[in-house]
């Protein structure tokens, strides 16, 4: 079998890909609406919120325009708070929908900083809103959302958030950080297949959703939350997909989310300190590194698509390169979902053997 250690999708326990195999049943039924209600429960745990939370037949990337179509209109001013490819996909977005959208961007491996937030929301009052990437997966940075979100709530503007690679792995407290969108997938660290998007929404969300004039029709909050109310979605789900998150999110309750934490925090430095003892250095900065993806920067004469190769074919084991500008520049390793430190030494020894394969003259 594979060893997947990607940052998403990632690999599912036995239990959960059991659960994808079942037959279907009627989407309109009380045995789905059952579940559809107990994994809505289980996912305001882990996300720390009593706020709304829906389930949306999407990848996380559905969830990100959700969250812009429900709050925002045509000319709105946006800040784009972005370090790496994902914070750019999210600004990306917002323009499509005509947003005015105003970058605030850092440089990529480095963390962003809520102090220059602070200085772009005193220099243009009219911004609405604010969007973050809680974990920027291109570059393995964590940014500090809970200091970025005191500075937007300073100003009482919008604070949407990609937490698709970060949620339910790290912390993050969507009630007490007052976060008023937050997006996750369910191929990221919920140990489920790809197929659901899930989003939290806080009252000032609802509020900016009665004025919003971007067009939306199946993202639509209104409905999701219509439609929840009798057990359903709108539109037909990813009847499956929910089925695993059944089994996964129950998995992850018994664990206890502060433990899941505790575990990544564990996994994530074992994975630093085993590409920094093969003599590679880190791409993002260490005070902010991530505990659910770790980018190596390719250094020594080492050729990252020769060692993906090497590992692929002779170690079973999957990495993946960087994206968009730093292709060919960095690899990263995934821990993320059901991952303990063993997985990452297989990762680490594998390496140890592929590197000199590739041309590293490091170490
Ligand atoms: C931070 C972040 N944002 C957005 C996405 C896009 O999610 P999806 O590929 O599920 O649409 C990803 C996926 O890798 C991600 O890690």
């Amino acid at each position: 079998m594979e060893n997947l250690r990607i940052p998403g999708p990632t690999p599912c326990p036995t239990d959960v890909l059991q659960a994808m195999g079942k037959q279907m049943i009627n989407h309109r039924g009380e045995e789905f609406g059952q579940i559809l209600n107990r994994v809505t429960d289980k996912l305001k745990q882990l996300f720390q919120t009593k706020e709304d939370v829906f389930l949306l037949t999407a990848s996380g990337t559905g969830g990100l325009e959700a969250a812009i179509v429900n709050t925002l209109s045509p000319e709105d001013k946006v800040l784009s708070v972005s370090n790496g490819v994902f914070g750019e996909r999210f600004a990306t977005i917002a323009e499509q929908f005509r947003a005015e959208v105003i970058p605030l961007r850092f440089e990529w491996g480095k963390a962003a900083d809520a102090d220059a937030v602070r200085r772009a929301l005193n220099a243009e009052p009219k911004i609405k809103a604010v969007l973050v990437t809680h974990n920027e997966t291109s570059t393995g940075v964590t940014n500090d959302l809970a200091s970025i979100s005191s500075v937007v709530k300073e100003f009482d503007k919008l604070l949407l958030v990609d937490a698709i690679s970060g949620l339910g792995s790290i912390n993050l407290a969507v009630d007490d950080w007052h976060l008023d969108v937050t997006v996750t997938g369910s191929q990221k660290g919920w140990m489920a297949p790809p197929g659901i998007a899930m989003v939290s929404v806080s009252q000032k969300a609802w509020q900016a959703h009665s004025n919003a004039r971007m067009p939306r029709f199946y993202w639509d909050f209104s409905q999701a939350k219509s439609y929840l109310e009798k057990g359903q979605t709108p539109w037909t789900p990813a009847i499956s997909t929910v089925f695993a998150l059944s089994v996964s999110l129950e998995m992850m309750l018994k664990e206890g989310l502060a433990n899941i934490i505790t575990r990544h925090a564990r996994v994530g430095q074992a994975a630093r300190d085993g590409v920094k003892s093969l003599g590679l250095s880190l791409f993002a900065e260490e005070s902010h590194a991530s505990n659910t993806v770790t980018a190596v920067a390719a250094s020594d004469g080492l050729d990252i698509k020769q060692m993906l190769k090497v590992l692929r074919e002779e170690h079973e084991i999957i990495l993946t390169g960087g994206q968009q500008t730093l292709a060919g520049k960095i690899f990263r390793i995934g821990h993320l979902g059901w991952v303990t430190e063993g997985d990452i030494k297989t990762v680490i020894s594998a390496l140890k053997v592929a590197l000199p394969q590739a041309g590293f003259r490091g170490a």
